[in-house]
C-alpha cells in the first residue's frame, strides 16, 4: 500500500487563521508517497510520527517517505505525514481522516489551525471561515471553530521556492500569538489579512492572475510586521514581483518557502537559477491524500 499525499499552500491568510480569520489554502500537485513498511526493531521518530503511530498501536514499522520537498519549508509536510499514516493503516472519510490528523498535529505542537490536515484531506482550493464555497465541514478547538469550504475554480500556475532554511511552525505561530496579546495593533493586521483574503478568493475564482499577484503583495506586507520574513524569503519575494504577477513566503514563515504566481516563466527561472535555491515548477491541484496498491 502506498498513500500520496499532496503538499499544500496557502495563498492567503497564514496566521490570522489562527485567530479565526479566513485563508485560502489548495493542494499543489507536488506528491510524497508514504509508506508504512515492517521493521525488526522500534525506530525514534519526531513526535508527531511517533504520537501518530502510538495512537494506531504501530511499534515495528518503517515509515518511508518520499518526497523531493524539504521539510519545514511550511507546504504542510507533519499534517502530509500524519494523514499518510493514518491513511495507510485505515480506511477514513475525508472529513473523519482531517479531524484525526489535526487532533494528533495540536496535541503535538499545542496550537495551530486544523487548515493543513483539512486541506491534505478534501484537495483543490479550501476556503477556512469565508463566505462563499460548497460547504465541506466545521473544526473546533478551544472556543475557536474554522468551517471549511471548497472552491471550484480552475488550476493555478505557481512557482514554489525553497528559501534554504527550515522555518519552525511552532516558533512563528508563538512569536505572532505574543504580538497577538499586546494590544490592537496586530489585530488591525489579522483584520486587514482577513480583508486581502476575501478579495483574492473572488480573484481566484475568476482565476484573475494580475488581483491574486497584486493581493499576494499586500498579504506578505502584512505578514513582514510581525518579523516572520528573512533575508533569503525578501530576495526571492522581489524577484517574484519582478517576473511575476505576484509573491509572497507561505506558510508560517521564518524559513520555508515562497510562492509566485510567474508572469514571464524563462526570466523567472533564469533569476531563481542564479540564486542556487530549490525551486517547483507546479500548478494547484485538485485532488487530495489518496491511496493505491503498488
Ligand atoms: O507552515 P505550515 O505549513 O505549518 O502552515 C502554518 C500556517 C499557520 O497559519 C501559520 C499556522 C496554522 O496552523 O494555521
Amino acid at each position: 500500500m502506498v498513500v500520496y499525499s499532496p503538499h499544500k499552500v496557502i495563498l492567503f491568510g497564514e496566521h490570522a487563521v489562527v485567530y479565526g480569520y479566513p485563508a485560502l489554502s489548495a493542494t499543489v500537485d507536488l506528491f510524497a508517497k508514504i509508506y508504512l513498511i515492517p521493521s525488526r526493531s522500534g525506530l525514534q521518530y519526531t513526535p508527531f510520527v511517533q504520537r501518530t503511530l502510538s495512537f494506531l498501536g504501530l511499534n515495528n514499522v518503517y515509515v518511508k517517505v518520499e518526497t523531493n520537498v524539504p521539510s519545514g519549508s511550511g507546504l504542510g509536510t507533519s499534517s502530509m505525514i500524519i494523514s499518510g499514516i493514518l491513511l495507510n493503516e485505515k480506511d477514513y472519510q475525508k472529513e473523519a481522516l482531517a479531524n484525526e490528523a489535526f487532533r494528533i498535529e495540536y496535541e503535538t505542537q499545542g496550537l495551530g489551525s486544523p487548515i493543513d490536515t483539512t486541506t491534505i484531506s478534501a484537495g483543490g482550493f479550501v476556503l477556512t471561515n469565508g463566505k462563499v464555497g460548497v460547504p465541506l465541514w466545521k473544526i473546533e478547538r478551544n472556543g475557536i471553530s474554522w468551517n471549511f469550504s471548497t472552491i471550484p475554480t480552475r488550476n493555478l500556475e505557481m512557482v514554489i521556492v525553497y528559501s534554504g532554511s527550515k522555518g519552525s511552525t511552532r516558533e512563528q505561530v508563538a512569536k505572532v500569538k505574543k504580538f497577538y496579546e499586546r494590544g490592537s495593533f496586530a489585530k488591525d493586521i489579522m483584520k486587514r489579512i482577513g480583508n486581502i483574503t476575501e478579495e483574492g478568493v473572488r480573484a481566484v475564482m475568476k482565476s484573475d492572475v494580475a488581483k491574486i499577484g497584486e493581493l499576494m503583495i499586500e498579504n506578505h506586507s502584512e505578514l513582514k510586521i510581525f518579523g516572520i520574513s528573512t533575508d533569503p524569503i525578501e530576495k526571492i519575494v522581489s524577484i517574484g514581483r519582478e517576473y511575476g504577477y505576484g509573491s509572497k513566503l507561505t506558510g508560517a514563515g521564518g524559513g520555508g518557502a515562497v510562492i509566485i504566481i510567474p508572469r514571464d516563466k524563462e526570466k523567472l527561472m533564469k533569476k531563481l537559477k542564479e540564486l542556487n535555491v530549490i525551486v517547483f515548477d507546479t500548478s494547484t491541484t485538485g485532488a487530495g491524500i489518496f491511496k493505491r496498491s503498488e
